[in-house]
């Protein structure tokens, strides 16, 4: 039966049939899913209705097998709550096949070793700044307000070449189309609004002939190369202003909530270093980004666990409830950084595998590391089950973190 068809008690609600669990854990009805109905029917603020697969193994493979397309752009694709970053044309996430791979070693060449240094030393320096405000307005601070959103704002600005005032006002567009539970017309306008910024960095680093390392300039390189067209430097920039700019503030924050809630293994970190990218990591696992990842759509009929996925029909992956499978992982529901299995689908799998995981965990890790360096004595100021979620945003993040030292 075509997904359209099936009557409405067998399909999900995204995000209403999906409260997380305490302390920012995972949904417990994923559990349930991934064990009674590894395919299952939900339907999306945009009403779209898509398959959602829950279990390891299958998110891998949705994520490998080129019949199912991130290619979005084409009028009635399968949407979240609008017309977002996945109907933009031209954006690397967006395209498939040789397209794909043409454009990604354009922006791959800027993803090396050095500039990964080179935003550590970066994100080391700007929390030491943070830090040193901090410390000089007394023993309590907001995590969010005072240390997680400028740092990662700072680091944003330095990739993407803006300004404080361009950040705040991207950070609210990308807020807006993000948002599960805004409108289409917010949704579409937060995406359009997105892309005009993303024309005026690209124009900016041509008119000043930028022969920086970074993102931008690469791209516009690429362009003047021939090697890209103007349109796919711009969409490309329109995704990273999102990339740079949201993912990061929630790992920051919860990740150093569940670090206070697991001294042992923050102990474990101040006495061996090594481990700050391992707490990065297993925090990502743990807490992951997002109920889901964006859809893809399929290009044939699949057959998967006795369920036709038809050709044309959305299906949406959970890297989060695929982080708490127990057929991958042991004891999944537990903390622990110290963990055998390494593999993980936080950052995607196949074609489109995050450009900046090395970067996002080095730039998480020395941030955890410093702050925890710098205030061995940082606690929670409130009861953790208090902590309350910033509302509306994809990424589930504390409104406000309360901490002192
Ligand atoms: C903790 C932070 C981050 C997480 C959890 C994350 C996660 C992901 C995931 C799951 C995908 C694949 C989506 C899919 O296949 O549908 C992806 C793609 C991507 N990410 Fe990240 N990301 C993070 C940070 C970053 C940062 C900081 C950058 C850049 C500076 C970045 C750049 C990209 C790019 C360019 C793609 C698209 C790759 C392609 O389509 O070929 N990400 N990311």
């Amino acid at each position: 039966m075509a997904i359209t068809d099936l009557p409405e008690r067998d399909v999900l609600k995204v995000p209403q049939d999906f409260p997380p669990g305490p302390l920012f854990t995972v949904p417990p009805v994923l559990a349930e899913l991934r064990d009674n109905r590894p395919l299952c029917p939900v339907e999306m603020p945009s009403g779209n209705r898509l398959w959602l697969v829950t279990r390891y193994a299958d998110v891998r493979f949705v994520m490998h097998d080129p019949r199912f397309s991130r290619d979005l752009v084409f009028p009635g694709a399968p949407r979240m709550a609008g017309d977002d970053l996945t109907s933009v044309e031209g954006s690397l996430f967006n395209m498939e096949g040789d397209d794909h791979t043409r454009l990604r070693a354009v922006l791959g060449s800027y993803f090396t070793r050095r500039s990964v240094e080179q935003w550590r030393a970066a994100a080391r320096q700007h929390a030491h700044d943070l830090l040193d405000r901090m410390e000089r307005a007394g023993r309590a601070a907001d995590l969010v307000k005072d240390f997680s959103e400028p740092l990662v704002a700072r680091f944003a600005g330095e990739v993407m070449g803006i300004d404080a005032a361009e950040h705040r006002w991207v950070q609210a567009r990308i807020r807006e189309q993000l948002d599960l539970l805004g409108t289409e017309e917010q949704v579409a306008s937060a995406t359009a609004a997105v892309a005009e910024l993303a024309g005026r960095l690209v124009d900016r680093a041509g008119d000043a002939e930028d022969v920086s390392p970074g993102p931008v300039a690469t791209l516009v390189r690429a362009v003047r190369d021939g090697a890209i067209s103007r349109q796919e430097a711009v969409s490309t920039v329109g995704l990273l202003l999102m990339n740079v700019t949201d993912p990061l503030v929630p790992p920051l924050t919860v990740g150093v909530m569940t670090l206070l809630l697991h001294s042992g293994q923050l102990a474990d970190c101040l006495r061996d270093p090594q481990l700050w990218p391992e707490a990065v990591r297993e925090v990502l696992r743990y807490h992951n980004n997002g109920i889901t990842n964006f859809p893809r759509v399929a290009l044939e009929d699949v057959e998967r666990h006795g369920v036709r996925i038809a050709k044309g029909e959305g299906v949406i992956t959970s890297a989060l409830a695929a982080a708490h499978d127990p057929r991958a992982f042991t004891d999944p529901g537990v903390f622990d950084l110290h963990r055998e299995e390494k593999g993980s689908v936080f950052f995607g799998a196949g074609p489109h595998f995050c450009l900046g995981s090395v970067l996002a965990v080095a730039v998480l890790a020395t941030a955890y590391a410093t702050l925890f360096e710098r205030l061995p004595g940082l606690r929670l100021s409130v009861e953790p089950h208090a902590v309350e979620k910033a509302d509306g945003g994809f990424f589930a993040c504390p409104a406000a973190l309360p901490v002192s030292w």
